[in-house]
Parts: C-alpha cells; structure tokens; sequence
C-alpha cells in the first residue's frame, strides 16, 4: 500500500518564515509554567516553556508514567487545565497510580487512546495549558500505513504533537521508551525534532532514579535531578551529594571523593578501583562503569610511565558508586588516587577530596569552577581539597575557610602529599 504523505519540514516553521533583518528582530523572554517537583523544574532549565515539546525517555519500569502523573497533578493543582493521554494504560489503570499519588483534585482529563488523529481533535477541543503522551512508541497515525512504532510513524507522532504546541502554545510532554541497548525505534531518533529531551535512568535494583537534560532548547544541559522511588511516588533528593557519599565505606583502599559538575550544580561522587592479577595473560581486563573508558586507559598509561608502577599483569575494575557517570577531565585526579590507593593498599586520608585534570606529561593542569566544587565538599564536612596549584592563586582571594587547600603540580607530588 502506497504511503500517505508524511507531515513535512515546512509544515512546521512557525511563523511563515521571511529574511528579516537582525536589528529589527524583537523577542521577549518565553514564559514559563513552573512544576512544583522543583528538581523536574530544575532539569528543564527553571520550568517548561511554553509552546515547547519535552520528550522524556527511559526504559520501561523506570517511572516516566509515574513522574509525568505527579507532574499533571502538581499542574492541575495549580489550577491548570491537563490532558493526560495513555496508549498503554486503561483509565482504570491510570487512576489507579494516581490514587497511590494522592490525587484527588484539579482539572486533570485523562485518556486512553491509540489513535493519534482522535487523541489530537480532543485535545484541540479540550484546549489544555498541559497535553502528555504516554508513550510515542505506542500511538498511530491514521495517515501513514507502517505499523505502529516505526520510525516513520513516532516521527510523524512527533511532527503532530509539536506543531500541536507550538501553534496554541501548549506545554507538552512525550514519554518514548528505550531499551538497555538504546535500539528501538524511538527517542534517539526523535531528539532533534523536539526542543527539550530528558533520560530518566537508574537501576531496576537500586530505588533511585536520575533525570538527566541531554538537550535544552531554553536553558542548561547535563543538569540532573535524583529522585528516590517510593510507595507513594517519586521524592527528590534534595541534597545528592549525600546521596552518593551515604554508604561509601570510610578508609578503605580504592575509594576516593572528587567534585563533579553537573549541570549548573556541583556534585560529590565516590571513585572505586580494584586492581587484582590477572587471569588472563597478554590481555588483561580494562573495565570502567561510570567513566569514561579511554580517559582512564589514558590515565593508566600516564601512571605507568610518569610513577613505575606496571599494570601488565593486572586486571582493572573502575567504578562510579551510584550509576552516575562522570566525563570531564576534572575527575583524573580522583581517578589517579583511587588506583594508586588501591595498588599500595593504602586508603587516601579521610576528609579528603580530589580536583584536579591530569596531563601526558604528568601535570596537574586547573579545572573551572573549583569554588563551587570546594564549597560543596566543605558543607559536606571535608576538610582538604587537593586541587591543580593553578587553581590555588586564583582562590587566594576568596579567603575560603574551614578546608585546607593543597595544590599540586604533578601527581608524583599528589602520591607524595596523600600516602
Ligand atoms: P512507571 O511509571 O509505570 O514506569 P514507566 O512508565 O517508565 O514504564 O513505574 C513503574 C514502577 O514504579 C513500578 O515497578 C511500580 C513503581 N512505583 C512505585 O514504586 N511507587 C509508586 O508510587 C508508583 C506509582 C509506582
Ligand atoms: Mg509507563
């Protein structure tokens, strides 16, 4: 059966377009709705913009229905008009979750519906401030004959529900699911047709949750919330960097505290290494969780070299406690001292936390916003930050009080300073 024709990208310029010139363009700060989860609020860089589409993926189980239903509370709360559309959940089952979130009032309509077209009329009669799909893998579109959840069908599910928005500046949220391999049809093929795209995450065996900005046409990126799921719903965690340290175990080799930035907000995360002879001779295992693999076989090669120590005959294991994963080079330090915690058997002192990016040549090179990161250990009761020398003039003038600074420039002084 031939295709019916596919909205297409000139379907969805908003307004018609016209050359204009630069100074003549006005614009006026996009207003926003608030959440009331301040931590959802935070992710979407200070609330949802109006007339934008956020699409928030994860894998089935992890708690988008359930974040999504507590947000449609809070807004209906609040005296918002809220259409909450389910594919996959009866009405029964819908209000059974929210009878577990305490919902109990507020102009919140929920639907159970597949078809795209008659899910779209309702909501264009019912003109709700917030519109919720739930899920985009599992609605379709009368216009095109693939099966539901094909590529060319979530796209199409995706045009609709964008110009939807954009045209009555609407607030409009789109669950999609992703498996563990992050294949299906779905929200990796979607991201750049939305404005804002957030990836819940966790482990179906831990009861923490992260939601993560990957994309943000309106604020930051990389900011994360945490949330806890409990039996009345999601909780945020409003202080994460306790979250992560609570059952890191204290003077044990192997385990170092450094300051990650996500986002706009500095965050305490436990580095683990395990160093042990290999099994498997001329090859012996790398394995990073939480990190990122070629930065640490980088840093393996530096220590190697610049220190003596020989990781031939051992196998690796580097781990971020928690499932957060941290990139940037400003974690090498702690990286460094937690394998050479772990090889000599010694724990790094207790109190202390590590910044600082490491160079092939060994060097301690600066890394940016070490006020925020010093701070942030401080109120969590560390009492020594070692951190690039860099760094250590520019803080001077901070007069910083009650954690002792360390500067170093190579990390054969960091090996000297810490065992
Ligand atoms: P759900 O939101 O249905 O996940 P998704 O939409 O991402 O597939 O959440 C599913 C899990 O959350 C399920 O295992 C039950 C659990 N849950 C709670 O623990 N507490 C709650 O209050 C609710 C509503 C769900
Ligand atoms: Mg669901």
């Amino acid at each position: 059966m031939e295709e019916i024709q596919e909205t297409t990208a000139e379907d969805m310029s908003f307004p018609p377009s016209e050359p204009m010139l630069y100074r003549d363009i006005q614009y006026s700060q996009k207003q926003r709705l608030t959440v009331k989860i301040r931590e959802l609020d935070r992710v979407l860089g200070g609330g949802i913009v109006l007339g934008s589409l956020v699409l928030i993926g994860g894998e089935p189980g992890i708690g988008k229905s359930t974040l999504l239903l507590q947000a449609s509370r809070d807004f209906s709360e609040e005296g918002k008009k809220v259409l909450y559309v389910s594919s996959e959940e009866s009405l029964e089952q819908m209000k059974m979750r929210g009878e577990r979130l305490g919902i109990d009032q507020g102009e919140l309509y929920l639907l159970a519906e597949t078809n795209l077209e008659k899910i779209m009329d309702h909501a264009a009669r019912l003109k709700p401030q917030v519109f919720i799909l739930d899920s985009v893998q599992t609605v379709f579109s009368s216009k095109l004959s693939s099966g539901t959840g094909t590529i060319s069908q979530v796209r199409e599910v995706t045009n609709q529900v964008f110009r939807f928005a954009k045209k009555n500046d609407i607030c409009s949220f789109l669950i999609g699911h992703i498996t563990k391999e992050g294949s299906l049809a779905g929200p990796k093929s979607l991201e750049h047709m939305v404005d804002v795209v957030l990836y819940f995450e966790g482990e179906r065996d831990h009861s923490h949750r992260i939601l993560r900005a990957f994309k943000n046409r309106f604020g930051p990126v990389s900011e994360i919330a945490v949330f806890n799921m409990e039996s009345t719903g999601l909780r945020a965690i409003s202080n994460p960097s306790a979250f992560f340290l609570k059952e890191r175990p204290e003077e044990e080799p192997g385990s170092v505290v450094t300051c990650t930035i996500k986002g706009s907000r500095p965050l305490l995360a436990e580095i683990q290494a395990l160093v042990s002879s290999t099994l498997f001779a001329g090859n012996p295992r790398r394995m990073t969780i939480g990190l990122d693999r070629y930065r640490t076989a980088m840093l393996l090669a530096v220590i190697e070299k610049k220190l003596g120590f020989g990781f031939g005959g051992q196998d690796i294991h580097m781990n971020v406690a928690g499932g957060l994963f941290i990139k940037e080079p400003a974690a090498d330090l702690g990286i460094l001292a937690a394998l050479v915690s772990c090889i000599k058997n010694k724990s790094v002192p207790s109190g202390f936390t590590m910044l600082g990016e490491i160079g092939l040549s060994g060097e301690v090179r600066s890394v940016n916003q070490t006020l925020a990161r010093i701070k942030e250990a401080r109120s969590l009761g560390f009492k020594s930050v070692v951190l690039p020398k860099g760094n250590l003039s520019e803080l001077k003038k901070e007069k910083i009080k009650g954690i002792d600074l360390i500067g170093v420039k190579s990390i054969r002084q960091v090996v000297e300073v810490l065992f």
